[in-house]
């Protein structure tokens, strides 16, 4: 009977993926600095659309922001995914949130809870953060057209012991009482992510997301360069964009940032 804790495996995770599945080439690490560095080195040389880079620990995790991702061993899901095919760079931020849908969707298919999106791309349980992803695109120096994206995932599986203040705001996916190993999550996660990346341009990937969305009719406010401005969320656009009110009535279309919610 498999647990939790079973380690990451790319034997197993490819067994449950099953026949006929195309995304087959995943490497594990057991420990590595990122997986979206490693991968970005690797795309420089040579790799294939797909390419996904799995670690067990990352020593150098990294989050939006320029921010450290705590990636402790043997208790969360450290991914990054390489997309090559050329899109708009417009389109990006669907991708980002087309992959927190996809996590929203395993973990209800697991787990049986109701997560929750954070715009534009954290997925929280129980008012805590479970998972973070940072899409990196790395465009052509001549042409500015993009070259290749790297998807990073970083999901606290069965975390539980976090340092100082992530504590109050970070939680793991299962808990002790879960018997829904790390490689069956992971395999189900990629099923979903292919079958949202091949249909990327549907509407209802959207509709999930604006289900799941813990932003959409809230008080916010939001970081323009080092300045916090206050404001309502009133909605999220076709592409990804929030759409928010200013306190002076002006409306506004975010398409990156960061957002924090205000309590009443
Ligand atoms: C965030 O919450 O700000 C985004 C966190 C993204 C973390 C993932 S873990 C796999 C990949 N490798 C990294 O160094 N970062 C991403």
């Amino acid at each position: 009977m498999s647990n939790v804790k079973d380690m990451l495996d790319k034997g197993k995770i490819i067994e449950k993926l099953g026949q006929n599945f195309e995304y087959e080439n995943i490497e594990v690490y057991k420990s590595i600095d990122s997986t979206n560095t490693e991968l970005k080195r690797r795309a420089k040389i040579v790799a294939n659309h797909g390419l996904t880079l799995i670690a067990e620990e990352q020593t150098a995790g990294r989050g939006r922001m320029g921010r450290h991702f705590y990636s402790p061993a043997n208790t969360g899901i450290y991914m990054s995914i390489l997309l090559k095919p050329l899109i708009p760079a417009e389109d990006t931020l669907l991708i980002t949130t087309m992959t927190s849908v996809a996590l929203c969707l395993s973990i209800e298919e697991h787990f049986h809870k109701k997560p929750v999106i954070k715009w534009v791309n954290d997925v929280y349980m129980d008012n805590k953060k479970v998972s973070g992803i940072l899409t990196e695109a790395v465009s052509n120096a001549v042409t500015g057209e993009i070259e290749y994206l790297i998807v990073g995932i970083g999901i606290n599986y069965s975390t539980g012991d976090f340092p100082g203040d992530i504590e109050e705001i970070a939680t793991g996916i299962a808990d002790e009482t879960s018997d829904v190993d790390r490689n069956t999550f992971t395999a189900t996660f990629l099923k979903n992510f292919w079958r949202l990346f091949e249909n990327i341009y549907d509407k209802s990937i959207m509709e999930q997301y604006k289900e799941r969305s813990m932003v959409i009719g809230k008080d916010i406010r939001f970081l323009e360069g080092k300045e916090w401005t206050n404001a309502h969320a009133l909605d999220i656009d076709d592409v990804g964009g929030l759409i928010v009110r200013l306190e002076n009535g002006e409306e506004r279309v975010l398409s990156t940032g960061e957002i924090s919610l205000r309590l009443r």
